[in-house]
């Protein structure tokens, strides 16, 4: 099965099941920034919304906003009993603290899973997950590799391949050259996110029956581009665009509906 296969699945089964709630499910997305990227993403989230009977709102706010502004925001829609769950578009301006802002949204709604004490999971690492159970993928005993340790992707998948028991190894900018060769060289499945196009390439050597999860993107004049040369000799390599950035956005509709149906017993 393809990502957008897979996908197209899902997203028609969510669609029956909201057609048949009385309240739609209602997700705020707080945008601070002008970030290209997170406007391609925001407007995929909106757009998801939409085609699910789901009340997506967006509030933009300007990028000179300030801590306090967003809190405050952030503690009404805490409190708001219409709002099931909102998200606050990362990366934030300077002036803003992203860890007291993460902190700050109240778990019951957190539906991108950052708060310490949040039940769901981000929603990346979580996305590829469903993804590798959808294709059958058995994870226990292999030999996974996460190169990159941000807060959104690479800390998170690691604890979850780990509960997946997996071997789990983190690799990071200050990996030596050889090292990275060598557990790159071991790994049945790597999940690269570090935003460097075409990290991965015929230089390193893979098993053959490795998996490649590509979830860095990077533009240029050319497009968008993953952190992995397309068509590398594995099993399975997911595509940029039209791979994890896909599975990313699925996943917050999936939790989404999880804190719904917590928040009215279904
Ligand atoms: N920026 C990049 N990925 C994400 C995500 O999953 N959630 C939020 N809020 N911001 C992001």
């Amino acid at each position: 099965m393809t990502i957008k296969e897979y996908i197209a699945t899902r997203k028609l089964e969510i669609k029956n099941y909201v057609e048949g709630l009385n309240v739609k499910p209602h997700l705020v997305i707080i945008q601070v920034n002008e970030d290209v990227a997170s406007n391609a993403y925001v407007k995929g989230k909106l757009k998801d919304c939409n085609e699910l009977g789901i009340n997506g709102e967006l509030i933009k706010l300007p990028i000179d906003t300030t801590e306090e502004k967003l809190l405050s925001l952030i503690d009404s829609l805490n409190n708001d009993d219409k709002v099931d769950a909102f998200i606050v578009q990362m990366p934030l301006p300077k002036q803003i603290n992203e860890e007291k802002i993460k902190q700050a949204i109240s778990p019951e709604k957190d539906v991108d899973g950052f708060h310490p004490l949040s039940e769901l999971n981000p929603c990346t690492p979580q996305g590829i997950i469903d993804y590798l159970h959808a294709e059958e993928v058995k994870l226990q005993g292999l030999n996974a590799l996460v190169i990159g340790r941000s807060n959104i992707v690479g800390k998170p998948m690691a604890k979850l391949l780990l509960k997946e028991n997996c071997n789990v190894t983190i690799v990071h900018s200050k990996t030596s050259k050889e090292d990275m060769a060598f557990y790159i060289a071991h790994a049945d499945i790597i999940v690269i996110a570090i935003g460097k196009q075409f990290f991965l390439d015929e230089k390193y050597q893979y098993k053959e029956n490795a998996i490649i999860i590509d979830v860095g993107i990077s533009r240029d004049e050319n497009g968008l581009h993953g952190d992995a040369k397309p068509n590398l000799p594995v099993k399975l390599q997911t595509p940029v665009p039209g791979g994890v950035g896909l599975l990313t956005r699925l996943s917050l509709i999936e939790n989404l509906i999880k804190i719904y149906n917590k928040k009215y017993n279904k």
